[in-house]
């Protein structure tokens, strides 16, 4: 294990300072009603022509209709395509680019959360390489050239789509891709509240509690620079400051205004240093089971956390004095212990606990996981993380196996709820 950590190491060190050296040209415009200023922002550049790429819920409202209008108003000329779900397979994204293509558009806009965005990625890049299925452009720097503009609104404050350089796409088998290419990531990101006005509550939760994941596992990586724990700082600052608030219907247009930003910044954050075991373990059982992400990541980061033991305490007291967590004649021990407790309690709070204990049984349709179960989470979740995610400390398989087992254990006897 030691030989095999030492070039574990070595690799993401390379990786991340190549990943530290990209320049993302991505143009991020903020406040309420910015959606609607995308018509101007396209005309500048001569684009007459879009594909809007939304979600079946999404294309039904209100918000979605007088948007499309205020478009065609202002000349814009839109065709529709609302044929993704929850998560983007690569059949919607062929049929995206298809549209694209026959209608001879000259830029997307993806209204909708992360499944949206990613769907506008993995079609753009289909258009940029028409001769290539969009199976084959799944891997790391297989575009490599000019996509059209995406211009990305969110409608979710947590995936960070609107400024990360890759897509998850599922395969017809079910199985996860990743497409992740330096140009994939969308041109403009429109962060306005607006869009995020109607947002069911555990959504608020699951995508909020995404967010801080991705800012926390961003923040304890090895690598991480100066630049992305200071985007880290501030989006953690932010969902804390605001999170409660938001899921309670308080705080209005600022709080709503303020997660966007969050989310942006945490996407910002971990696309410069990579996530950790807590993505790596919860794509594993959310995969399984078919639980939503932002549910899985929200239980399972202090379990990580916790298992990282003593080497993260100073980067976690620190997190824990910014975000006014802690308390004055604190060791940093205990304001460490503080900032993985408050998550624990934004989980019961928001009632994941109670959700994933649910969908946990009901997907399993036990009140038991089998040992080849665990087996196949824990060596999905260690193949998807080493050598690749620069964590503070290496896990192995049989490491993980446990975690994942205590995880799973503890929901299943309602030990958090
Ligand atoms: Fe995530």
């Amino acid at each position: 294990m030691v030989f095999k950590s030492f070039s574990y190491r070595v690799y993401q060190y390379v990786l991340l300072h190549f990943m530290h050296l990209v320049k993302y040209q991505n143009k991020v415009i903020s406040g309420k009603g910015t959606v609607y200023y995308i018509p101007n922002i396209l005309k500048k550049q001569d684009i007459k022509k879009v594909l809007v790429i939304t979600g079946p819920h999404i294309v039904k409202s209100a918000m979605f209709k007088n948007i499309i209008s205020s478009f065609k108003n202002k000349g814009l000329i839109c065709t529709i395509f609302y044929g993704t779900g929850s998560e983007t397979d690569i059949k919607s994204a062929e049929a995206a680019r298809s549209l694209y293509i026959k209608e001879s558009c000259n830029a997307i806009v993806a209204i909708g959360g992360g499944s949206v965005t990613d769907c506008a990625k993995a079609a753009a890049c289909g258009i940029a390489k028409q001769k290539k299925s969009i199976r084959s452009l799944c891997g790391y720097e297989k575009v490599r050239k000019l996509i059209p503009v995406i211009v990305a609104v969110p409608t979710t404050a947590g995936t960070g789509a609107e400024t990360t350089a890759c897509a998850v796409i599922k395969d017809v088998n079910g199985d996860k891709k990743i497409i992740a290419d330096t140009k994939i990531c969308p041109k403009y990101a429109i962060l306005d509240p607006l869009m995020t006005e109607n947002l069911p509550r555990d959504l608020i939760a699951y995508t909020g509690m995404d967010a801080l994941t991705h800012a926390t596992e961003s923040y304890i990586n090895k690598y991480s620079s100066k630049g992305s724990r200071k985007d880290a700082e501030t989006a953690i600052f932010l969902i804390i400051e605001n999170i409660t608030n938001v899921y309670y219907g308080n705080g209005g247009i600022v709080s709503r205004q303020d997660m966007l930003e969050a989310s942006y910044l945490a996407g910002r954050a971990f696309m410069r240093t990579s996530v950790g075991y807590v993505h790596a373990i919860s794509h594993a059982i959310g995969g399984k089971y078919n639980l939503p992400h932002g549910m899985v990541v929200a239980i399972v980061l202090p379990y990580v956390l916790e298992w990282y033991g003593s080497g993260i305490d100073k980067k976690l007291a620190r997190l824990s004095d910014i975000s006014g967590i802690s308390k004055n004649g604190m060791s940093g021990k205990q304001k460490a212990q503080t900032y993985i407790n408050f998550v624990k309690i934004l989980n019961q709070r928001f009632s994941i606990n109670a959700n994933f204990y649910k969908s946990l049984k009901k997907a399993s349709k036990s009140h038991k996981t089998s040992k080849n179960d665990i087996l196949s989470i824990a060596k999905s979740a260690i193949a998807e993380a080493n050598p690749y995610y620069p964590v503070p400390k290496i896990m192995s398989l049989k490491e993980c196996k446990h975690l994942v087992q205590k995880i799973l254990r503890d929901s299943y006897t309602k030990a958090n709820i």
